[in-house]
């Protein structure tokens, strides 16, 4: 096992979150996300009411889809996910992430997703008690603990959300869920991700505090950033 009590050799994932990639540089980013082995690509939907901002539609998703062999990691801050998991065409081996707080169907969604083989992904808000996931955790692959509050990028970490990392991987650990994976999203900065790492996150969100750093080439703070998470 390595320092993080995870199996030898398995280093964390890099997911850089597509919203804060320059709009017309996206497909220049995307090739060199490929060329430098990058394991997700984050994509922040926003519908104006679970949060207060709008991000990323269905036409965008699909095109950036067709034009990346990279697994979508696809982060729903919508409403009443049950009602739009249909419009994406989510593919297998995507990782689809929703909020408990955005719905009384939790259970149900993660249904909806396995059956088009993507993979389910419950997000917390920094506020929500990890008992969210009591009777969840058989239809989850991976849990996101968002570690600002969701809705725009640069903004500062919640400070406290670094003890909930580690007390879900305390809580999967106990109950046998090991393989259940954790991502972690809001101001991941290589300095933040040190700690994130350590307190057992496996995927972590890059946006504007951890790969799209200005002065820096994606190539020279993507290498920094898998310096730190380890
Ligand atoms: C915020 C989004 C994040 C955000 C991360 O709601 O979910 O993906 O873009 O960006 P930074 O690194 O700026 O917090
Ligand atoms: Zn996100």
């Amino acid at each position: 096992m390595n320092a993080n009590g995870k199996p030898k050799g398995q280093r964390g994932k890099i997911s850089p979150s597509i919203m804060c990639s320059p709009l017309f540089d996206l497909e220049k980013n995307v090739r060199e996300f490929e060329r430098l082995g990058i394991e997700y690509l984050h994509m922040d939907v926003m519908d104006g009411r679970f949060v207060p901002n709008y991000m990323l539609g269905t036409d965008f998703i699909r095109q950036l889809r067709a034009l990346t062999r990279i697994p979508l990691d696809v982060h729903l801050m919508v409403e009443r996910p049950e009602d739009v998991v249909d419009w994406f065409g989510f593919a297998p081996g995507e990782y689809v992430s929703f909020h408990y707080e955005s719905t009384v169907h939790a259970q149900r969604v993660c249904g909806k997703l396995k059956d088009m083989g993507a993979k389910p992904m419950l997000a917390l808000n920094p506020a929500t008690p990890l008992a969210a996931l009591d009777y969840l955790l058989p239809d989850v692959s991976a849990v996101l603990l968002m570690t600002v509050n969701p809705g725009f990028a640069g903004q500062k970490l919640v400070p406290q959300t670094l003890k909930k990392i580690s007390d879900l991987r305390l809580m999967l650990d106990e109950r046998g869920c090991s393989q259940i994976e954790i991502e972690v999203d809001g101001n991941v900065s290589p300095e933040n991700a040190v700690k994130m790492r350590s307190a057992g996150a496996d995927i972590f969100v890059a946006g504007t505090s951890g790969v799209f750093l200005k002065g820096k080439s994606l190539e020279q703070s993507v290498a920094e950033f898998r310096e730190c998470i380890k």
